[in-house]
């Protein structure tokens, strides 16, 4: 796909981010990992450029009526509920949820937009001696869009509805999650800031000011969002807020079940709502990421403070914003809000 065009099998303008973009939002990263960004269809939705090579091998990808998808917006509590839905596809199988990192049981669909070639290279520079960790950790590289693996797939994305295969929907399950954009936001902040390969020096403030722009990755935010509560009452789609698991966890386990059409005993549900429990998914080294901590991935200064299951709280945003950005939050939720039955449950 050329520079600002579409092709037959892809629908979508994909454009490069200006120069004098790019050199803004230089400001508050580095670049070493990053070969640049660019803004896909009508909505603008803000990737990194990887993601031109890798388009239309997604929209086009085959699917199965037995997938499993996790769609969200980043830092929704993704990982969360990718274990929640494979435990219960799975029929709570722990041992194998023990054994094999979630990572390779539920991949991450646009793994390469992120690992470009750029990154791919660094990333080999910096981890040299960890050859065996890389390998364990990215033991399903060869086949997360592909047709080797066995039924049923399950499958981890952060793309929007409108750039995954259009009968997405038709012929799969997807399981979205949704979040208050300002818990999002503080959530993605340290995470730009763990990861190095974000090479993210901003503050808070700096980054919500991207974060609403939009220039921050799979922004827009509340396109995505929107995109999905447009299909609400879809049969394959089933849409969690992030508040509700928080609230009541059981209850979730209970809502995935149906969709999935499992009958779990309370004993199951119960003992699942415990697996998942914040304190014990910090410590279980199948979901935190820990292996990224021994890769090098993550900033050492960052990680003794910051870690992947960071806080899990609802709400937590109000230790981040000042008055004045939380007033202009309100309002860009109100703007955005407005005309649509959405809300984010706890706030009116
Ligand atoms: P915080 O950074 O606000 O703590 P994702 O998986 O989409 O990247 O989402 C990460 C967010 O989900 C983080 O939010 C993380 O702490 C939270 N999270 C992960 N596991 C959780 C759990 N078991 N209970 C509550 N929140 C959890």
């Amino acid at each position: 796909m050329r520079h600002g065009t579409s092709s037959s099998d892809f629908p979508y303008v994909i454009n490069d981010v200006e120069p004098e973009e790019f050199a803004e939002l230089q400001k508050t990263f580095n670049t070493a990992f990053t070969d640049g960004y660019v803004r896909v269809g009508p909505k603008g939705y803000f990737l990194k450029s990887g993601y031109r090579k890798e388009a239309a091998k997604i929209y086009n990808m085959s699917l199965r009526p037995d997938d499993v998808w996790v769609v969200t917006f980043p830092k929704s509590g993704t990982t969360w509920v990718q274990e929640m839905v494979w435990m219960v596809a799975n029929d709570f199988d722990y041992e194998t949820s023990k054994a094999v990192l979630l990572v390779n049981r539920f991949p991450f669909l646009e793994r390469k937009i992120i690992y470009n070639d750029k990154a791919q290279k660094k990333f080999k520079e910096m981890t040299a001696d960890k050859e065996e960790n890389i390998k364990m950790y990215l033991s399903s590289e060869k086949s997360y869009l592909a047709a080797d693996r066995p039924s049923p797939r399950f499958f981890k994305s952060h793309l929007p509805l409108s750039l995954l295969p259009p009968s997405l929907l038709a012929t799969s399950r997807v399981v979205y999650v949704a979040r208050d954009p300002r818990d999002v936001a503080v959530s993605y902040y340290y995470h730009y800031k763990l990861f190095a390969f974000y090479g993210y020096f901003g503050n808070f403030k700096q980054f919500w000011e991207s974060f609403v722009k939009g220039d921050v990755d799979y922004c827009s935010y509340f396109e995505h969002l929107k995109e999905v509560w447009g299909q609400r009452h879809h049969a394959n789609l089933l849409i969690l807020f992030y508040e509700d698991l928080i609230k009541d966890l059981p209850g979730g386990i209970r809502r995935v079940a149906r969709f999935l059409g499992k009958e779990p005993s309370e004993a199951q549900v119960r003992a699942l709502s415990e697996h998942l429990k914040f304190d014990n998914f910090k410590k279980n080294k199948s979901v935190n990421f820990e292996p990224l901590k021994k890769m090098g991935f993550e900033d050492m200064n960052v990680g003794k403070t910051v870690s992947f299951i960071r806080k899990g709280k609802a709400g937590g945003w109000r230790e981040h914003f000042d008055e004045q950005m939380a007033a202009q939050a309100q309002q860009w939720i109100d703007d955005n809000l407005r005309g649509t039955d959405l809300r984010f449950p706890g706030h009116d």
